[in-house]
């Protein structure tokens, strides 16, 4: 088991390995007294792991409540977000209370926000259980929901409590979902550790699951720590994401984040590669990491019609774009330009 802390504007520790789930109500016990208990989870992972944490709690003498939403992307939604804030409402929830996130990212991203919004803010437990939840989204306090204008576009910075990585939850992810969480993983290799990169770009990973999960977790702890609000290094772990963020959109949602984030890495590579942006080529390797991880390197929709999606991101600021640019596998740069360069490099 590793065990690692967050410095931001609150701190708090990332328990990661298998069966850390144990110690959920040793902690909140520790850290909280005798809380209550919502535990928020989706449609499908409801049915294989939710019983076992509510009768675990149950066991420990915690009051515990469940709320259950519609898995995808499509629940990351303000609907979902204000049932889950009336539930707790009608469920006589207080601020001393704790919110468990059980989930992927979508339930992450919404239980963040649901526990920072309701009566200002109760407790927050992360408990990732897909890959990308893992390695990604319960860490950094990053909250939101989707608007129909695009991803992400209402939330706040909310740090959880606590995050308990509990890689046997990955046992039951399908597939093709426990690939959307190695586009993250290929992302931290690119943005900050070659070695990491390198240890994903063939062979097996699920043999170094607790390696690969810290390795990455303590790239978000340090890049968070330094950068909590995002107004600097923190971007660059939008890596591939503004590209990534236009084809879910386009796509209506029906391209799940990892795969998008895959094609939007590959495509900013080429770009990168092709306008003397990077120090050495990085297209070949990137996109012979993802179609290694089962994933696909190629954008259904051709790049200069992701121009218009592209530019509603938060990364746009006026006339101008920031962008996130490989110089080499392992390290990456920030670079701010005229709309109507994206549009260039683009082929729009
Ligand atoms: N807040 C952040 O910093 C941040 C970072 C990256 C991504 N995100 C967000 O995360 C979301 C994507 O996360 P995701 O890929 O985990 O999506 P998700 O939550 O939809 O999970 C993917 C699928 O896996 C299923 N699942 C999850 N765990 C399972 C398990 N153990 N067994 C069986 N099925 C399981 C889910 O039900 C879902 O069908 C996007 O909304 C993205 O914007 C947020």
């Amino acid at each position: 088991m590793e065990r690692l802390t967050v410095h931001a504007s609150v701190q708090y520790d990332i328990f990661i390995g298998n069966g850390v789930r144990a110690l959920l109500g040793e902690q909140l016990k520790a850290m909280f007294g005798a809380p209550k208990v919502c535990l928020l989870c989706d449609s499908n992972v409801a049915p294989l792991h939710l019983k076992e944490a509510a009768d675990a709690l149950a066991a420990q003498g915690f009051s515990a409540a469940s709320f259950v939403f519609s898995a995808g992307e499509q629940s990351k939604s303000p609907e979902t977000l204000f049932s889950l804030l009336e539930f707790l409402a009608e469920r006589q929830f207080s601020r001393k209370d704790v919110l468990v996130a059980l989930g992927g990212g979508v339930t992450g991203d919404l239980g963040g926000l649901a526990s920072a919004l309701f009566m200002r803010g109760m407790h927050l437990v992360q408990m990732p259980t897909s890959l990308l939840a893992m390695v990604d989204s319960s860490v950094g306090g990053k909250t939101a929901v989707n608007l129909a204008a695009g991803k992400n576009l209402a939330g706040v910075f909310r740090q959880p409590d606590l995050v308990l990585c509990d890689l046997d939850y990955l046992r039951t992810l399908p597939d093709k979902d426990f690939a959307d969480g190695m586009a993250e993983v290929i992302k931290y290799g690119m943005i900050a550790d070659r070695d990491l990169f390198d240890s994903v770009k063939d062979g097996d990973v699920k043999d170094k699951l607790e390696e690969i999960v810290t390795a990455c977790v303590r790239i978000k702890r340090d890049v968070v720590s330094r950068d909590e609000f995002d107004t600097g290094e923190r971007a660059k772990l939008n890596f591939g994401h503004t590209l990534a963020h236009a084809i879910e959109k386009e796509s209506g949602f029906s391209v799940s984040h990892g795969a998008a984030v895959a094609m939007g890495m590959v495509a900013i590579c080429a770009i990168a590669d092709a306008h003397g942006f990077s120090d050495v080529l990085t297209f070949p390797a990137v996109k012979a990491a993802v179609e290694h991880n089962g994933l696909s390197a190629v954008s259904p929709f051709p790049l200069p019609s992701l121009f218009a999606a592209s530019v509603g991101d938060k990364k746009r600021s006026g006339n101008a774009i920031t962008l996130v640019l490989p110089s080499e596998i392992g390290q990456c740069r920030l670079k701010t330009m005229a709309l109507e360069r994206w549009k260039e490099l683009l082929g729009a």
